[in-house]
């Protein structure tokens, strides 16, 4: 049987600099449109964090210092992968990893990919690097490419960065949905556990909007990484995306809009990480879409909680508005932490604050 992706497929190991260049373009416009985002299913609505009339504190006593991967940084906040690849790529990761070193934000970059066939990609992240150097800035591959790809070629996207952890993204459904597609996931476990053994820095694992089991997340903690980034249903949705870039009648659009709203919301895929108690860090993204979201995932254990698609329309805008909306998610963040009565993001974990809504 000839699948559907497959006459897009390349023959050759190199793909078409050109198609991939289009490809991450589409993704940034589609990515934008609100018919490719699951809104009202990440399960946030469900969650609720208990007021306390008598706080108790002064509000400019407040801080947000959080401690991830050994370090510690400003904010709980992360600027989710994104784009790269394209020529718009460095200006967007540009005024993002601007906006970070200004605030303190982490960042992760989007998918390197393509340096992995131009190597002349490197000077470009060296340059990123300089803008941020304070940052806690993490590289990123998918995993159905670090299966193909050899551990030095992966340390080498690490070094180009200077990156503080790799990122290996899963993204199933969009593999089996994008034309360019490449569902080949045989070995990514060992491949995932090859490469913590060789990489120079720590390696997370993360979804791209469809969420993990607690099965799945049991299998990752037998690995050694560092951290899983859930990045459950509730915002962005590839199967979507990839939907939109196949014509009408096409078997992959049909098939998209059969699959619209599959994955695992942001809040199950956090309640699987609770029950399954893993030893690395739980980072939560997936329809994080105020601070106020963002909160209700820290009270429930995560430890970062990234924004893709929002800080990307405030990038598009320029860098005054992406700051405004990284301000406005860190003070509300900050009035859950007040409004709860507490002065710390470690106090406010401990206080269990969070509760299911019952109406
Ligand atoms: C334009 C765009 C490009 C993305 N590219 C990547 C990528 O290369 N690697 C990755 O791990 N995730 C990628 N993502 C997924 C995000 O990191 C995030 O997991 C997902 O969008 C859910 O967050 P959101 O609902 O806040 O957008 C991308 C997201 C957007 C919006």
């Amino acid at each position: 049987m000839e699948y559907p992706f497959s006459r897009f497929m390349r023959k050759k190991p190199n793909i078409k600099l050109a198609v991939f260049e289009k490809r991450k373009i589409d993704h940034i416009q589609l990515a934008l449109d609100p018919q490719n985002q699951a809104q009202h299913h990440s399960g946030l609505e469900h969650i609720q964090l208990l007021h306390n009339a008598l706080p108790e504190i002064n509000f400019d006593a407040i801080s947000l210092t959080t401690k991830t991967l050994n370090k510690t940084i400003k904010t709980p906040f992360l600027v989710s992968s994104m784009t790269a690849g394209h020529i718009r790529a460095n200006k967007i990761n540009q005024r993002l990893a601007k906006a970070c070193e200004l605030r303190g934000w982490a960042m992760g970059v989007g998918s390197q990919r393509r340096e992995l066939i131009a190597p002349q990609e490197k000077a470009s992240w060296a340059s990123l690097r300089r803008l941020a150097p304070h940052i806690l800035l993490f590289g990123n591959i998918g995993l159905s490419q670090l299966i193909r790809s050899k551990t030095t070629d992966i340390q080498r996207l690490v070094d180009a960065l200077e990156a503080d952890a790799m990122i290996i993204h899963c993204n199933p459904l969009q593999e089996c949905l994008q034309p360019e597609g490449t569902p080949f996931f045989k070995g990514g476990i060992a491949a995932i556990k090859k490469l913590c053994k060789t990489l120079s820095v720590p390696v997370i694992v993360k979804e791209t909007g469809c969420g993990f089991s607690a099965n799945t997340l049991r299998q990752l903690n037998e690995l050694p990484i560092a951290a899983v980034d859930i990045s459950g249903l509730g915002g962005t949705h590839w199967g979507r995306i990839e939907g939109a870039r196949s014509p009408h009648q096409h078997t992959l659009a049909k098939s998209a809009k059969t699959f619209h709203d599959w994955g695992i919301s942001t809040v199950d895929a956090m309640h699987a990480a609770i029950e399954v108690k893993p030893h690395y860090e739980i980072w939560a993204s997936g329809g994080i879409r105020s601070g106020l979201d963002a909160a209700k995932l820290i009270a429930m254990g995560a430890v970062l909680v990234g924004y893709a698609k929002p800080l990307l329309a405030a990038a598009l805008k320029g860098l005054n508005e992406l700051l405004a909306l990284m301000d406005t998610y860190e003070y509300e963040l900050k009035i859950a932490l007040f409004c709860t009565g507490n002065t710390t993001i470690k106090r406010f974990k401990e206080s269990h604050v969070w509760r299911l809504k019952t109406m």
